[in-house]
């Protein structure tokens, strides 16, 4: 089947109360390990791409890749743009076929962001292609938010309702407590459902996103540091507060950083236990298996989305 947009899939998910992973793709294993795993649980699934993404493996060949796992396999497959910096990049996506572009305007204050959001779903919609914006502020690695302070940079549930109506765009990212890379947390991870419930409830029909959503699966890290790696203290988001989510009326969550905490865990095995390996489809290979396996577990497991395509 062809590329399709996120419209019917969230659909499903608000009605059905399951999430969708958005997985982050920058070569052909982990394309094609995203891909096989969601064929075999029968899943939608987003496949994203960041401007950085695009810097390095060129968006004429992460297309090409797409559009070889569509002739593959028959399952709803939307292609995205991950955090799209400016309108520039949400145009050069929407020219080159992508589905669904996210305008990040969240660094901007709040009649900016809405400002450039209408500027890209303006374009966007007038070409078929669905629009991710974001409202509130994803905490950072240095931030703690589970202090009071750090309540500043949550969603505003009020402000969320009015962006949309000013924006018109057809999906909102939100912050909750998330944040992106494998630091998530300084003490007890937390998440503050309350401010979904009331985001849901004042936007009900409007899919909710999940930035930053992550695992940093324990087990990944340690196979890390088991061989060779150091990143000590690493924490993300847990699989039942994901699977919470998912249940609570988030439609997409975001996963980067589990992807290359497990491509990178099962290279460093490879090389460890046979330091004579030196052919790339050995260790490009394994790694390739360890994220199907990830991102199976994840559908499967976590965010309920196996035999919705
Ligand atoms: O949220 C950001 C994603 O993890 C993409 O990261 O810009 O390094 O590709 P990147
Ligand atoms: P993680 O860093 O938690 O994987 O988040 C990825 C993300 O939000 C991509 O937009
Ligand atoms: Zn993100």
């Amino acid at each position: 089947m062809p590329l399709v947009t996120t419209k019917d899939m969230f659909k499903k998910s608000m009605e059905e109360h399951f999430a969708i992973g958005a997985f982050n793709v920058n070569n052909m294993e982990i394309i094609q390990g995203i891909v096989d795993a969601a064929a075999e649980e029968h899943s939608p699934v987003i496949l994203q791409v960041s401007s950085s993404a695009i810097k390095y493996a060129r968006i004429g060949y992460l297309r090409k890749m797409v559009e070889a796992a569509l002739e593959e396999h028959d399952i709803p497959i939307a292609l995205h743009l991950d955090h799209g910096p400016d309108f520039e990049t949400c145009k050069l996506c929407v020219d080159n076929g992508f589905t669904s572009v996210m305008i990040d305007g969240s660094k901007y204050d709040f009649d900016e962001n809405v400002r450039l959001t209408k500027q890209v779903v303006d374009y966007a919609h007038a070409h078929g292609v669905v629009v991710e914006a974001e409202i509130g502020k994803l905490a950072g690695v240095e931030d703690d938010v589970n202090v009071a302070e750090g309540d500043s940079m949550y969603t505003d549930p009020i402000q969320a309702k009015e962006f949309v109506e000013k924006t018109g765009c057809d999906s909102l990212a939100i912050a909750i407590g998330t944040s992106h890379g494998a630091y998530k947390f300084k003490g007890d991870p937390k998440l503050r459902f309350d401010i979904l419930a009331k985001v849901k409830e004042l936007i009900p029909n409007t899919p909710i996103v999940l930035h930053g959503a992550s695992t940093v699966i324990p087990e990944l890290v340690d196979m890390c540091n088991k061989y060779g790696g150091n990143i000590p203290g690493a924490k993300g988001v847990p699989d039942d507060m994901l699977h919470q989510a998912s249940k609570s009326g988030v439609s997409k969550i975001n996963v980067d950083t589990d992807l290359r905490l497990a491509m990178t865990a099962q290279i460093r095995k490879v090389f460890a236990e046979d330091p004579s390996v030196f052919d790339p489809r050995k260790y490009l290979g394994e790694a390739r298996a360890q994220i199907k396996e990830t991102v199976q577990h994840k559908i499967r497991d976590v965010f309920g989305s196996s035999n919705k395509a």
